[in-house]
């Protein structure tokens, strides 16, 4: 049966991370939530919620459309799509090889973009909410990220202009512009520096060595983050009336993400780098690599 009160709710990337954390916090929340990866056994356990988890690759067409048609059958429309699956892709800027770019746009930028096309009908039914997790690597560089960031950034670049196109549907646009949040992403990577890469400095890979620290560090806890992302869409959703007409939205959530916008639009460049140059231990392979080649 063709369900038509129920609010509802699709989340990509729902098999770890925050998609499975958000799922459950939707659930919980009385959505009707369809939870959609690639790994479907993953998110088994996300049952016992009432959440029906359902195969998906955002680099398929065809299995988007798939997802579409099942979640269509059973639902006449849907309040939210969290457009939330996502890859990391560390390399340097200057050595990056075709295939890492091309996977890191297609599942950053082209799977979001493809899975919005194919869901977007539903959604004007609803006049519901299309939010994204995007990143203040977008806006901020980390070290050896310039294709994560780029694909980032090229989303938040399609958001703004997607909010303007929708916005006579009723629909309502939201970019989680994502600080640092526990989740098994940083330890999902596969980091291949090349044997002669210039930035392997004295046997030392300086991505794996500038990452070392992340295990340790005060990220977000996910739950917490997803508690927060829920209020903000629930909130970016019933937001309007006589008051405001916005239906563009940023959020900033997860560890640093408020100073991250802060610094890279307030504080000099030099002032930037010296901090990145710290915080991600790069002073002695930066200056073995200035003593070799002379800079
Ligand atoms: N954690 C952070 O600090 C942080 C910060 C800023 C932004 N983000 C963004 O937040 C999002 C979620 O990341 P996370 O931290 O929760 O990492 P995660 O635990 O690794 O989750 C990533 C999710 O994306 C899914 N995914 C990957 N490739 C896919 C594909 N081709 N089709 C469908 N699903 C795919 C994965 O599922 P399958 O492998 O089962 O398909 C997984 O469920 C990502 O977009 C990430 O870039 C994270």
């Amino acid at each position: 049966m063709v369900e038509s009160k129920r609010k509802v709710a699709f989340v990509t990337g729902a098999s770890s991370g925050i998609g499975y954390a958000a799922s459950k916090e939707l659930a919980k929340r009385g959505y009707k939530v369809y939870a959609g990866a690639r790994r479907v056994d993953a998110m088994k356990p996300l049952e016992e919620l009432g959440i029906i988890p359902i195969s998906l690759d955002v680099t398929s067409t065809e299995s988007i459309v798939a997802a579409r048609e099942l979640i269509e059958s059973e639902n006449d429309h849907l309040d939210i799509l969290f457009n939330n699956a996502g890859i990391p892709c560390a390399a340097p800027a200057i050595e990056v090889q075709d295939e890492l770019f091309l996977r890191c746009f297609e599942v950053n930028l082209y799977g979001p973009i493809r899975v919005t096309r194919e869901f977007s009908k539903l959604v004007i039914k609803a006049k519901g909410i299309l939010a994204y997790t995007t990143s203040t690597a977008g806006i901020f560089p980390i070290p050896f990220g310039s294709i994560y960031s780029s694909s980032k950034a090229g989303l938040s670049a399609y958001l703004s202009t997607l909010a303007f196109e929708v916005k006579p549907f009723g629909v309502k646009v939201l970019d989680f512009v994502s600080g640092a949040i526990k989740t098994e992403i940083m330890n999902s990577e596969k980091i291949d520096l090349a044997p002669d890469s210039y930035y392997r400095v004295d046997g030392v890979d300086l991505i794996k060595h500038s990452r070392g620290d992340f295990e340790n560090n005060k990220f977000m806890d996910v739950n917490v983050y997803a508690v927060k992302a829920v209020n903000d869409i629930e909130s970016a959703l019933n937001s309007g009336g006589f008051f405001s007409s916005a239906n563009y939205f940023k959020s900033y959530r997860g560890t640093m993400a408020s100073i991250s916008w802060f610094i890279t639009s307030y504080l000099p460049r030099s002032v930037l780098e010296s901090m990145l140059i710290k915080g991600f231990k790069l002073k002695d392979g930066f200056n073995a690599i200035k003593k070799k080649y002379g800079a």
